[in-house]
C-alpha cells in the first residue's frame, strides 16, 4: 500500500491544548506503550487494538529520539509496518539506541526488518510480493504465541523479507514461503513479526499483541473510559475555575461528547454556537436544537450562515479549495459569535486522535494527511482563547463509549459521523443552493431507508453523492436529461478503512425508485461498491 503523504496545512496547536494524556492522573497513562509509525496505513490500528488491551497507547513519530522515548517512559515500544525498503538510501530509520533502553520492542513488518537490520539479520526482497492469507506454524509458544498452538491464519503484506538471522534471534514461527515469520531475541526482549497481528485478517491477532503488551510488557490492564471521563471532568473543572468555555457543536458525536463532558465539569459556565453553514442534513438545525434543548440546559447560540458560505463557496469546484473556504468561513461566523459572549476564556473542540495524527499536530506524532480536515489547529491563535480538546487522544469508537458513559442517548451516540465540510463534498464540484436541495433530499431518502430497514446501526455512514453527470434517462413518454445520485454505504470501525455494505437489492431498488420518482432532477441512481482503501468514504 502506498504511503500516506501530504502536507500539513493545519494551523499550529496553541501550547495550552490539553491533552487527555496529561489531563488525566498520571496512574492511568503511567502504564503507555507506544507505537512508531513509519509510513503503515495500519498503525493507528495497531494503537485501537492495544488500548483494547485496556493499555493507554500512543503513535509517535518513526524518528523520534530514544531519549523522548524514555521520558515518555512506555512499557513497550512498537515499530510499525511501512511501505520502504530497509536497505534503500533515505528509507525511514528508528533511533537505534531505542533497543539499549531495555524497553521491550515489538517489530511489525518493516519494523521486523528494521529490528534485523539493527541487530543481526538479512533483508531481501522476495521474488514475489506476499500479500495475503497465509498458514503460520508455531515453533515455540511460550512468549509471543502464548496460549497459541500448531498453525494460525495470518495476513502478510510485504515486498520484502528476512532471509537468515544471526544467531542472537531464536525463530519463533514460519510460514511456507517465509522462514522467519516471527523470532525473538535470545537475551534482550525484542520480537519481530513479519505479518500483522493487528488487522482482522489475523484472527489470533489480539492474542499475540495481548501476550506481548501484558506477559511481555507487564502493563496492567487498568485503562478504562469510565476513569478517564471523571478525571478528565475533574481536569477540566480545575483548569477553568469560574471562567467560561465556549464550545462549537455541529450536532455530530464528538462536539456532542464535548458538550457533555463540559457541561458535567461546569454545568452554565459552557456556552455553545452551532453555526448553519447552508451545508447541513435536512432538517439538522432543528434537530440540533430538539437534541441539545432535551440534553443540556446551557446558552445555544445557532448562527444561520448559509449566505455568507455560498457566497465562499461561488465558482470554486476544486475539493481541497472547498475544504480551505468552508474553514475560513467557518472561522470567520465562529469569531463574530465568540466574540459575542463575554467573558469567554476557553474554546472547546471535538479533535480525535486520528485527526491529531494526521494533521501533524503532536510534536512527538507523525505528520501524514490525505485531506484537510479543517477542525485540526482549530480557530486561530488571535482568536486568544486557550484550547481544550479533551478528546484529542481518543478513537472514535472510545468517542461513543465516553458519550454512553456521560449519559448520552443512544440515538445521538450511534449518529453516523458527518463531515465538517458537510454536504460540499458530497455535492461534487461547484456547490449551489439548488445543487444542495436535490442532494439534501436525496440523503434524506437513503438514511430513511436505512433506519426502515433496520440497517442504521449495521452500517457506520450512508449517504447520497450528488454526481455532476448528466445522463439520458425516460420519464413517462418524455425523454430526460438529469443528475445521477450515488448511494455510498460503508462499514468500518475505525473509518481509516472501510468496507461498502451489502445492502440488500430490495432496500437498495427502494431507494432508487423513491429518489427518481421524489426527488426532481435525478433520473439515475448508482450504487459505490468500492472499499478504502483505495477509495475514500467521501467523493471529495
Ligand atoms: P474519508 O473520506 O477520508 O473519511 O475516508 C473518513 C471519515 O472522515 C470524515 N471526513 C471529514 N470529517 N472534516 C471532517 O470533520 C473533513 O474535512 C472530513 N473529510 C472526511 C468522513 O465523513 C468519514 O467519516
Amino acid at each position: 500500500m502506498p504511503p500516506l503523504s501530504g502536507n500539513n496545512p493545519s494551523v499550529a496547536m496553541a501550547d495550552t491544548t490539553l491533552s487527555v494524556a496529561e489531563l488525566t492522573s498520571d496512574s492511568l497513562t503511567a502504564q503507555r506503550i507506544v507505537v512508531l509509525d513509519f509510513g503503515s496505513q495500519t498503525a493507528q490500528l495497531i494503537a485501537r487494538r492495544v488500548r483494547e488491551q485496556n493499555v493507554y497507547c500512543q503513535i509517535l513519530r518513526h524518528d523520534i529520539a530514544a531519549d523522548r522515548i524514555a521520558e515518555l517512559n512506555p512499557k513497550g515500544i512498537i515499530l510499525s509496518g511501512g511501505p520502504s525498503s530497509v536497505y534503500v538510501d533515505g528509507a525511514p530509520k528508528c533511533d537505534p539506541k531505542l533497543f539499549e533502553l531495555g524497553i521491550p520492542v515489538l517489530g511489525i513488518c518493516y519494523g521486523m526488518q528494521l529490528v534485523c537490520a539493527a541487530l543481526g539479520g538479512k533483508v531481501d526482497n522476495t521474488p514475489s510480493r506476499e500479500y495475503g492469507r497465509a498458514n503460520c506454524t508455531i515453533r515455540n509458544n511460550e512468549s509471543l504465541f502464548r496460549d497459541l498452538n500448531g498453525d494460525i491464519e495470518v495476513w502478510m503484506s510485504h515486498g520484502d523479507q528476512i532471509s537468515s538471522v544471526s544467531e542472537v534471534f531464536e525463530p519463533l514461527a514460519q510460514t511456507s514461503t517465509c522462514p522467519y515469520a516471527a523470532i525473538a531475541h535470545r537475551t534482550l526482549p525484542i520480537f519481530g513479526m513479519q505479518f500483522h497481528p493487528e488487522v482482522t485478517h489475523t484472527p489470533q491477532g489480539g492474542q499475540i499483541l495481548k501476550n506481548f503488551v501484558i506477559d511481555i510488557c507487564g502493563c496492567e490492564g487498568t485503562w478504562q473510559l469510565g476513569d478517564f471521563a471523571q478525571a478528565a471532568i475533574d481536569h477540566v473543572r480545575q483548569l477553568v475555575g469560574d471562567r467560561r468555555v465556549i464550545c462549537g457543536l455541529s450536532g455530530g458525536v464528538d462536539s456532542s461528547v464535548v458538550a457533555a463532558l463540559l457541561y458535567k465539569a461546569i454545568g452554565p459556565q459552557l456556552s455553545c454556537i452551532l453555526i448553519d453553514n447552508g451545508l447541513l442534513r435536512k432538517d439538522e438545525q432543528a434537530m440540533v436544537i430538539r437534541e441539545f434543548g432535551d440534553h443540556f440546559k446551557t446558552d445555544l447560540h445557532v448562527v444561520d450562515a448559509e449566505e455568507q458560505f455560498m457566497a465562499t463557496l461561488e465558482g470554486i469546484s476544486e475539493p481541497q479549495e472547498k475544504r480551505r473556504r468552508i474553514g475560513y468561513a467557518f472561522i470567520d461566523c465562529f469569531k463574530a459569535e465568540a466574540t459575542k459572549i463575554k467573558d469567554a476564556h476557553f474554546l472547546a473542540q471535538g479533535t480525535l486522535y486520528p485527526d491529531v495524527i494526521e494533521s501533524g499536530a503532536d510534536p512527538d506524532g507523525p505528520a501524514a494527511t490525505i485531506k484537510l480536515h479543517h477542525n485540526v489547529g482549530g480557530l486561530p491563535d488571535e482568536l486568544g482563547f486557550e484550547l481544550i480538546e479533551p478528546l484529542r487522544d481518543l478513537f472514535k469508537d472510545e468517542v461513543r463509549q465516553l458519550g454512553l458513559e456521560l449519559g448520552l442517548p443512544e440515538s445521538l451516540v450511534w449518529r453516523h459521523p458527518f463531515p465538517g465540510p458537510g454536504l460540499a463534498v458530497r455535492c461534487l464540484g461547484e456547490v449551489t443552493r439548488e445543487k444542495l436541495q436535490v442532494l439534501r433530499e436525496a440523503d434524506s431518502i437513503v438514511v430513511e431507508e436505512i433506519i426502515n430497514a433496520g440497517l442504521y446501526r449495521e452500517t457506520s455512514q450512508s449517504f447520497a453523492v450528488l454526481l455532476p453527470v448528466q445522463s439520458v434517462g425516460v420519464m413517462g413518454d418524455a425523454r430526460t436529461y438529469d443528475n445521477a445520485i450515488a448511494i455510498r454505504s460503508v462499514k468500518t470501525d475505525d473509518f481509516m478503512t472501510a468496507d461498502w455494505s451489502r445492502l440488500p437489492y430490495d432496500l437498495l431498488a427502494r431507494m432508487s425508485t423513491r429518489i427518481i420518482n421524489e426527488v426532481a432532477g435525478i433520473n439515475r441512481v448508482c450504487y459505490d461498491i468500492s472499499s478504502k482503501p483505495p477509495a475514500t468514504i467521501e467523493w471529495e
